[in-house]
C-alpha cells in the first residue's frame, strides 16, 4: 500500500478572515462540510493507501488529530515539525520514517489545502503512476493549465501521449514573461504538488542534489520524542536543515522525473475568487451567487456572501462582483477582482497594531 503523507504546516493570509495564522485555510471548510484538511485525508484513505503520515507543526497538532478524528481517520503518524522549514525538509524526514520500515514503499505526498472533488478520478491517476514509481521515477501530476499562473510550478511534456511520461523540465513559480511562454507553447502542465516515489527514491534524490539536509533531518528524526501520541522532531538539528521548498531543493534538478496528467476539477483555492468558481463549478447558478446557511442574496449576481460566525447574517442586496466574508471578529468586503489583494488587509492590519 502507499502511504499518504499529507503536508499540513503552511499558513494563507489569501483567505482572511477565515484563514488565520493560528487556524489556517486547510482546517477551515471553504467548500462543501468538511474541512480541505478532512476532505484531502479522506482523497487518500480509499483501497490503494495505508495510514496516513501528518506533517505538521506544534500549533496545529491538535487540530489535526481532532479534524482525523472527527473524519474516522486513524493516522499512521502525526509529526510536529519544532519549526517551518517549508517542504523539502518534511518530506525528506517522511522519507526516512517510511524507509525505515521498507525502503521501497511508496509514498503520495500531498498538499491538504487543495480541492480535488473527484477522489476515483485522483486515485486512478495515483494508480497510474505507481508502476514509473516503483520503478525509481518521481511522479509529478499535471493540471491542464488556463492562465499563466506565477504562483505554480510548471511541467514540460516531452510528448503527447497518455500515461506516465518522462517529464522534459520542472519550472518552479516563473516570471509573468516565462508562465505566458509557457502557456502558449501548450506542452506545460501545472504542477498540482503532489509527488509519487519510494522512500529510496527520494532519500537518493536528497543525496544527489541537496546532500545537506540528510544529517539534520535523520538526527532530528533519530532525537524524535513521542508526545502524547504525536511524534515531535528534535529541534536543534531540525533548526540546521535549510528552509527550502521541495520543489526548488529537488524538483528543479532531478533528472528522474514522470508526468501523469491529471484532467478532474483541481483547485488549490489561492484567493476567495478562487472559493466562488470552485462553489460554482460544484453547483452552478445562472446568477453566480455563492452562499452559505447564514447568508442571503436578494437581487445579485457574481457574488460570494458568507457568514462563518453563529451569531452572524449576512444579506446582500443588489449586489454585483463582490465578495463578503464575515467572521465573529472580522468582515470582509472586496470587489471580485481584488482577490489576491486580501493579503494586504492583513499586513495593513498588522501595520495598525
Ligand atoms: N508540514 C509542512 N511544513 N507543510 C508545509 C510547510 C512546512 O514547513 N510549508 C508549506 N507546507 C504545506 C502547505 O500547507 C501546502 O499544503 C503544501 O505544503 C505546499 O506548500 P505551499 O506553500 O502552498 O506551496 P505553493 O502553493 O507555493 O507551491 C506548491 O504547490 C503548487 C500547487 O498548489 C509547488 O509544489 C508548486 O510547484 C505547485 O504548482
Ligand atoms: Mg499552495
Amino acid at each position: 500500500k502507499i502511504t499518504p503523507v499529507l503536508m499540513a504546516g503552511g499558513s494563507g493570509t489569501r483567505l482572511w478572515p477565515v484563514s488565520r495564522k493560528s487556524f489556517p485555510k486547510q482546517f477551515a471548510a471553504l467548500v462543501g462540510d468538511e474541512t480541505l484538511f478532512q476532505a484531502s485525508a479522506r482523497r487518500l484513505s480509499g483501497p490503494l493507501f495505508g495510514a496516513p503520515v501528518v506533517m505538521t507543526n506544534s500549533d496545529f497538532r491538535f487540530i489535526v488529530a481532532e479534524q482525523l478524528e472527527q473524519a474516522g481517520i486513524a493516522p499512521g503518524a502525526i509529526v510536529i515539525e519544532p519549526a517551518g522549514r517549508n517542504t523539502a525538509p518534511a518530506i525528506l524526514a517522511a522519507a526516512l520514517m517510511v524507509a525505515a520500515e521498507d525502503l521501497d514503499r511508496l509514498v503520495l505526498v500531498a498538499p491538504s489545502d487543495h480541492v480535488i472533488p473527484d477522489a476515483e478520478a485522483f486515485a486512478a491517476a495515483v494508480a497510474e503512476g505507481a508502476g514509473a514509481a516503483a520503478q525509481g521515477r518521481i511522479v509529478t501530476f499535471g493540471i491542464t493549465p488556463d492562465r499563466p499562473e506565477t504562483g505554480y510550478g510548471y511541467l514540460q511534456l516531452a510528448s503527447t501521449g497518455g500515461g506516465p511520461q518522462p517529464l522534459g523540465r520542472f519550472v518552479e513559480k516563473p516570471d509573468a514573461a516565462t508562465a505566458a511562454d509557457m502557456v502558449a507553447a501548450g506542452n506545460f502542465l501545472w504542477n498540482a504538488g503532489i509527488f509519487l516515489f519510494s522512500a529510496r527514491t527520494m532519500i537518493d534524490a536528497f543525496r544527489t542534489h541537496a546532500p545537506a539536509y540528510l544529517q539534520p533531518v535523520q538526527a532530528a528524526l533519530d532525537e524524535a520524542k513521542t508526545d502524547l501520541g504525536f511524534l515531535r522532531l528534535a529541534r536543534e538539528p531540525w533548526a540546521e536543515a535549510e528552509d527550502n521548498s521541495i520543489d526548488y531543493a529537488v524538483m528543479e534538478k532531478a533528472d528522474n522525473l514522470s508526468v501523469v496528467r491529471f484532467s478532474g476539477r483541481w483547485s488549490d483555492l489561492g484567493g476567495w475568487d478562487a472559493v466562488w468558481r470552485e462553489a460554482l463549478g460544484q453547483a452552478p447558478s445562472d446568477t453566480g451567487v455563492v452562499t452559505d446557511a447564514r447568508s442571503t442574496a436578494i437581487d445579485c449576481h457574481d457574488v460570494l456572501l458568507r457568514s462563518d460566525s453563529e451569531d452572524l447574517e449576512v444579506v446582500g442586496i443588489g449586489l454585483s462582483d463582490l465578495m463578503v466574508v464575515a467572521t465573529a471578529d472580522a468582515v470582509l468586503v472586496a470587489d471580485r477582482s481584488r482577490a489576491q489583494d486580501v493579503r494586504q488587509a492583513v499586513s495593513a492590519l498588522k501595520a495598525k497594531r
